[in-house]
Protein backbone atom coordinates (compact mmCIF):
# COMPACT_ATOMS: atom_id res chain seq x y z
CA UNK A 1 0.00 0.00 0.00
CA UNK A 2 0.96 3.24 -1.07
CA UNK A 3 1.14 6.21 1.75
CA UNK A 4 1.07 9.77 0.53
CA UNK A 5 1.78 13.22 2.90
CA UNK A 6 -1.35 14.47 1.77
CA UNK A 7 0.16 17.43 0.19
CA UNK A 8 -1.50 18.83 -2.88
CA UNK A 9 -4.85 16.84 -2.24
CA UNK A 10 -8.13 18.00 -2.40
CA UNK A 11 -9.07 19.69 1.22
CA UNK A 12 -12.21 17.65 2.43
CA UNK A 13 -14.23 17.81 5.44
CA UNK A 14 -16.54 14.87 6.55
CA UNK A 15 -19.76 15.82 8.03
CA UNK A 16 -20.78 13.16 10.67
CA UNK A 17 -23.52 12.68 13.28
CA UNK A 18 -23.42 9.28 15.00
CA UNK A 19 -20.27 5.99 14.57
CA UNK A 20 -18.64 7.58 11.90
CA UNK A 21 -17.84 3.71 10.02
CA UNK A 22 -18.01 5.91 6.73
CA UNK A 23 -15.46 8.37 7.83
CA UNK A 24 -13.26 5.67 8.67
CA UNK A 25 -13.36 4.13 5.69
CA UNK A 26 -13.07 7.79 3.75
CA UNK A 27 -9.72 8.41 6.23
CA UNK A 28 -8.17 4.93 4.66
CA UNK A 29 -8.69 6.06 1.46
CA UNK A 30 -7.59 9.48 1.65
CA UNK A 31 -4.07 7.89 2.57
CA UNK A 32 -3.44 6.23 -0.48
CA UNK A 33 -1.98 7.41 -3.06
CA UNK A 34 -4.07 7.12 -5.73
CA UNK A 35 -7.08 9.52 -3.64
CA UNK A 36 -7.17 12.84 -4.55
CA UNK A 37 -8.70 14.34 -1.49
CA UNK A 38 -7.18 14.41 2.20
CA UNK A 39 -9.27 14.80 5.36
CA UNK A 40 -8.47 17.81 6.74
CA UNK A 41 -11.78 18.15 9.25
CA UNK A 42 -14.46 16.37 10.96
CA UNK A 43 -17.63 18.19 11.78
CA UNK A 44 -20.23 16.88 13.94
CA UNK A 45 -23.84 18.49 14.93
CA UNK A 46 -23.58 15.84 18.32
CA UNK A 47 -21.00 15.86 21.25
CA UNK A 48 -21.40 12.25 22.32
CA UNK A 49 -21.23 10.89 18.38
CA UNK A 50 -18.72 8.02 18.75
CA UNK A 51 -17.23 8.51 15.33
CA UNK A 52 -15.52 11.44 17.10
CA UNK A 53 -12.99 9.14 18.06
CA UNK A 54 -11.20 8.45 14.66
CA UNK A 55 -10.36 12.16 14.76
CA UNK A 56 -8.06 11.43 17.82
CA UNK A 57 -6.95 8.46 16.21
CA UNK A 58 -5.85 9.62 12.78
CA UNK A 59 -4.64 13.04 14.06
CA UNK A 60 -7.34 15.44 12.40
CA UNK A 61 -8.50 18.19 13.71
CA UNK A 62 -12.97 17.86 14.77
CA UNK A 63 -15.45 20.65 15.68
CA UNK A 64 -18.22 19.92 17.46
CA UNK A 65 -21.31 22.72 16.56
CA UNK A 66 -24.80 21.87 18.11
CA UNK A 67 -27.80 22.70 16.03
CA UNK A 68 -29.30 25.13 18.80
CA UNK A 69 -30.12 27.78 16.23
CA UNK A 70 -29.57 26.57 12.63
CA UNK A 71 -28.60 29.74 11.32
CA UNK A 72 -26.35 30.21 14.16
CA UNK A 73 -24.53 26.84 13.61
CA UNK A 74 -24.05 26.88 9.95
CA UNK A 75 -22.30 30.38 10.17
CA UNK A 76 -20.09 28.39 12.78
CA UNK A 77 -19.51 25.75 10.11
CA UNK A 78 -18.56 28.07 7.74
CA UNK A 79 -16.12 30.06 9.54
CA UNK A 80 -14.06 26.88 10.32
CA UNK A 81 -14.47 25.54 6.31
CA UNK A 82 -12.66 28.88 5.31
CA UNK A 83 -10.09 28.76 8.30
CA UNK A 84 -9.03 25.47 7.35
CA UNK A 85 -9.45 26.34 3.83
CA UNK A 86 -11.62 23.02 3.08
CA UNK A 87 -12.68 22.60 -0.78
CA UNK A 88 -15.01 19.68 -0.79
CA UNK A 89 -17.33 18.47 1.81
CA UNK A 90 -18.35 14.95 2.35
CA UNK A 91 -21.60 14.27 4.34
CA UNK A 92 -21.29 10.77 6.02
CA UNK A 93 -24.08 9.75 8.28
CA UNK A 94 -25.28 13.15 8.94
CA UNK A 95 -28.58 13.52 10.50
CA UNK A 96 -29.37 17.46 9.87
CA UNK A 97 -30.53 19.04 6.79
CA UNK A 98 -28.41 21.86 5.47
CA UNK A 99 -29.92 24.33 4.30
CA UNK A 100 -29.92 26.28 1.16
CA UNK A 101 -28.14 29.13 2.11
CA UNK A 102 -25.34 26.98 3.17
CA UNK A 103 -25.31 24.99 -0.37
CA UNK A 104 -24.64 28.07 -2.09
CA UNK A 105 -21.58 28.99 -0.29
CA UNK A 106 -20.29 25.31 -1.35
CA UNK A 107 -22.18 24.66 -4.81
CA UNK A 108 -21.36 21.74 -6.12
CA UNK A 109 -18.74 20.34 -3.44
CA UNK A 110 -21.05 18.96 -1.43
CA UNK A 111 -21.03 15.23 -1.11
CA UNK A 112 -24.04 12.50 0.67
CA UNK A 113 -24.15 8.85 1.06
CA UNK A 114 -27.94 7.67 1.27
CA UNK A 115 -28.79 3.91 2.70
CA UNK A 116 -30.72 3.46 -0.46
CA UNK A 117 -31.15 3.14 -4.31
CA UNK A 118 -31.93 6.89 -4.50
CA UNK A 119 -34.76 8.37 -5.85
CA UNK A 120 -36.37 5.63 -3.82
CA UNK A 121 -37.25 6.02 0.00
CA UNK A 122 -35.16 9.41 -0.11
CA UNK A 123 -35.55 10.37 4.23
CA UNK A 124 -35.34 7.63 6.94
CA UNK A 125 -36.37 4.74 7.78
CA UNK A 126 -34.95 3.56 4.40
CA UNK A 127 -34.03 0.02 5.16
CA UNK A 128 -37.37 -0.72 7.24
CA UNK A 129 -39.56 1.30 4.29
CA UNK A 130 -37.53 -1.22 1.26
CA UNK A 131 -38.64 -4.38 3.56
CA UNK A 132 -42.28 -3.37 3.97
CA UNK A 133 -42.17 -2.88 0.13
CA UNK A 134 -41.20 -6.47 -0.52
CA UNK A 135 -38.58 -5.21 -2.68
CA UNK A 136 -35.63 -7.44 -3.68
CA UNK A 137 -33.13 -5.44 -4.02
CA UNK A 138 -31.88 -2.17 -2.29
CA UNK A 139 -28.56 -0.25 -1.91
CA UNK A 140 -26.68 2.61 -1.00
CA UNK A 141 -26.36 5.99 -3.33
CA UNK A 142 -23.59 8.60 -3.49
CA UNK A 143 -24.69 11.75 -5.13
CA UNK A 144 -23.98 15.80 -5.27
CA UNK A 145 -25.84 17.94 -2.49
CA UNK A 146 -28.55 20.33 -3.85
CA UNK A 147 -31.62 22.55 -2.12
CA UNK A 148 -33.77 19.61 -2.66
CA UNK A 149 -33.70 16.36 0.23
CA UNK A 150 -31.66 13.09 -1.36
CA UNK A 151 -32.23 14.55 -4.64
CA UNK A 152 -29.00 15.78 -6.26
CA UNK A 153 -27.37 14.36 -9.14
CA UNK A 154 -26.16 10.34 -8.60
CA UNK A 155 -22.49 9.68 -8.86
CA UNK A 156 -22.64 5.59 -8.02
CA UNK A 157 -24.89 3.13 -6.73
CA UNK A 158 -24.43 -0.32 -5.24
CA UNK A 159 -27.25 -2.89 -5.20
CA UNK A 160 -27.54 -5.27 -2.54
CA UNK A 161 -30.00 -7.99 -2.82
CA UNK A 162 -32.53 -8.11 0.26
CA UNK A 163 -33.58 -11.92 1.54
CA UNK A 164 -36.54 -13.14 3.42
CA UNK A 165 -34.73 -13.36 6.65
CA UNK A 166 -33.41 -9.60 6.39
CA UNK A 167 -34.50 -7.19 8.94
CA UNK A 168 -33.56 -3.55 8.98
CA UNK A 169 -30.88 -4.14 11.20
CA UNK A 170 -29.02 -7.19 9.02
CA UNK A 171 -29.71 -4.75 5.84
CA UNK A 172 -28.29 -1.99 7.09
CA UNK A 173 -25.23 -3.83 8.02
CA UNK A 174 -24.59 -5.59 4.27
CA UNK A 175 -25.87 -2.12 3.21
CA UNK A 176 -23.14 -0.44 5.24
CA UNK A 177 -20.29 -2.38 4.03
CA UNK A 178 -21.11 -1.41 0.48
CA UNK A 179 -21.09 2.19 1.49
CA UNK A 180 -17.24 1.82 2.83
CA UNK A 181 -16.99 1.08 -0.86
CA UNK A 182 -18.86 3.29 -2.60
CA UNK A 183 -18.04 6.30 -1.28
CA UNK A 184 -14.45 6.09 -2.23
CA UNK A 185 -15.08 4.89 -5.75
CA UNK A 186 -17.66 7.82 -6.32
CA UNK A 187 -14.55 10.28 -5.11
CA UNK A 188 -12.36 8.63 -7.62
CA UNK A 189 -15.10 8.80 -10.99
CA UNK A 190 -15.39 12.35 -9.95
CA UNK A 191 -12.08 13.81 -9.91
CA UNK A 192 -10.31 11.19 -12.46
CA UNK A 193 -13.05 10.35 -14.59
C1 LIG B 1 -24.99 5.28 6.85
O1 LIG B 1 -25.71 4.13 6.53
C2 LIG B 1 -25.40 6.44 5.96
O2 LIG B 1 -25.70 6.05 4.64
C3 LIG B 1 -26.63 6.93 6.66
O3 LIG B 1 -26.29 6.85 8.04
C4 LIG B 1 -25.34 5.80 8.24
C5 LIG B 1 -24.15 6.38 8.96
O4 LIG B 1 -23.26 5.37 9.36
N1 LIG B 1 -26.96 8.24 6.26
C6 LIG B 1 -28.21 8.70 6.22
O5 LIG B 1 -29.17 8.04 6.55
C7 LIG B 1 -28.32 10.13 5.76
N2 LIG B 1 -29.67 10.45 5.49
P1 LIG B 1 -21.79 5.74 9.83
O6 LIG B 1 -21.92 6.86 10.87
O7 LIG B 1 -21.26 4.46 10.45
O8 LIG B 1 -21.00 6.18 8.62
Amino acid sequence: MVLSTGTNKIKTAVFISGKGSNLKSLIKFSKLQKSPISINLIITNNKLAKGLKYGVIFKIQKKIIQFINKDVAEKKILNELKKNKIELICLAGFMKIISKNFIKNFKGKILNIHPSLLPKYKGLNTHQRAIKNKDRYSGCTVHFVNSKLDSGKIILQKKVKILKKDTPGSLAKKILAQEHKLYPEAILKIFNP
